[in-house]
């Protein structure tokens, strides 16, 4: 279907994607690697878009959550060296992690052993990230038990151990005492590795908001996910990184209008009347809803633009469809597209983050695949 008969549909700018990726890159040596965390289609973008794209633009890994994940990104041709940053726990998710060239992340002494049998006819052994917890409490062995984890995990013939690494837990948070912590039992894992002498390993540690936060957690590798997507992980990092490292948000969400209709003051608008007219109005209604992941949460919160004039969403958002004001855009008409999701301060999903208690990776990844990703060039 051509884009001028969507009702809906999301913008991708991979000119975005790219510049976010060198930015990130310039902010640590030319000895640490980029992984690109792809995982939930790319945080919404579309995963084999904007894999293509980051590594155009210099990330040499990719991270995702599952084998399905994996395997799409092999099946679009992508050969750079895939993570699967979730934990795998059966023998037939084993062989399809061996068969597709990826590489797991390995959590547990059993599961190495579970994988090593699994794998036992193989010719190559399987490379593997070993996980260790040092204060998520998500994944991982425990930092104390790191030393057996590894030696057990480096006897086993049908793996390869290719890097250890830890996730933080409260990186993007003002207050560093735990991330501090985190990284003290890190260290003491590093020191593990370094005397048992297995070569090479890379070590990694850092999300978006660790690589900013401190440079003594770049290691040889920094897994970011929301940076590439165009967003600060926090208030203070956005404003203490905002000259030194520029992001821009490569999503915008998009609809058209379908009816346009005029109302008399006191008029109740959509289910449960939320929104009661004050004057006479003109409002348009929208082809998006919450069945497209425009959260119901939002009804009456948030701004769009039509072209580039700014109408309050007025109403509940139902599933299919919401309602704006356009009492001042007189000359709206049916067709004309709204952007829902903008990529300007006042309409980013940073907004809609701060007015819905939640996180900006929630509302990217939110916006479901009834809507069409569209890949803008510019
Ligand atoms: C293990 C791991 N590393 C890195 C990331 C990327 O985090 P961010 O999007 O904050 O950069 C994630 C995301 O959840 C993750 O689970």
């Amino acid at each position: 279907m051509l884009k001028q008969n969507y009702r809906a549909w999301v913008e991708i700018d991979l000119a975005a994607i790219k510049h976010n990726i060198r930015s990130l890159k310039s902010l640590v040596s030319d000895s640490t690697e980029l992984l690109a965390v792809v995982k939930a289609d790319a945080y919404g973008h579309g995963a084999i878009a904007v894999s293509q794209a980051v590594l155009e633009a210099g990330a040499t890994w990719l991270g995702v959550a599952t084998i399905i994940e994996g395997v799409q990104l092999r099946n679009a041709g992508i050969t750079a060296p895939i993570l699967i940053m979730g934990a795998t726990n059966s023998p037939d998710e084993m062989k399809a992690i061996a068969k597709h060239r990826l590489q797991p992340t390995i959590c547990t002494i059993e599961q190495a052993q579970l994988f090593n049998t699994t794998l036992e006819d193989s010719i190559n052994p399987l490379l593997v990230h070993l996980k260790i917890d040092t204060g998520m409490s998500r994944l991982g062995t425990d930092w104390r038990s790191a030393k057996d984890f590894i030696k057990i995990v480096h006897s086993l013939p049908y793996l390869k151990i290719h890097s250890i690494y830890s996730h933080l837990a409260t990186a993007d948070e003002l207050d560093q005492s735990i991330l501090h912590l985190q990284h003290q039992r890190f260290k003491q894992v590093i020191n593990i590795v370094k005397e048992s002498n297995i070569q090479p390993i890379l070590i990694h540690f850092a999300n978006t908001a660790g690589m900013m936060t401190d440079q003594n957690l770049h290691y040889d590798l920094v897994r970011c996910g929301l940076g590439v997507y165009g967003f600060y992980p926090a208030p203070h990092l956005r404003e203490s990184f905002k000259s030194l490292l520029s992001l821009c948000p490569a999503m915008q969400v998009k609809a058209r209008i379908t009816q346009v209709k005029k109302i008399e003051a006191g008029t109740g608008i959509s289910y449960g009347y939320s929104f009661i007219a004050s004057r006479d109005m003109q409002i348009a209604t929208v082809a998006i809803g919450y069945a497209d992941g425009v959260p119901r949460g939002l009804s009456n919160q948030f701004l769009v633009k039509v072209g580039d004039r700014q109408a309050a969403q007025v109403g509940t958002i139902t599933m299919d469809q919401c309602l704006i004001d356009v009492t001042d855009i007189p000359d709206v008409k049916v067709g004309d597209i709204v952007t829902i999701l903008g990529n300007s301060e006042d309409n980013n999903a940073d907004r809609w983050a701060e007015t819905m208690n939640t996180i900006a990776w929630e509302i990217l990844c939110g916006f479901k695949h009834r809507l069409p990703r569209l890949i803008i060039k510019r």
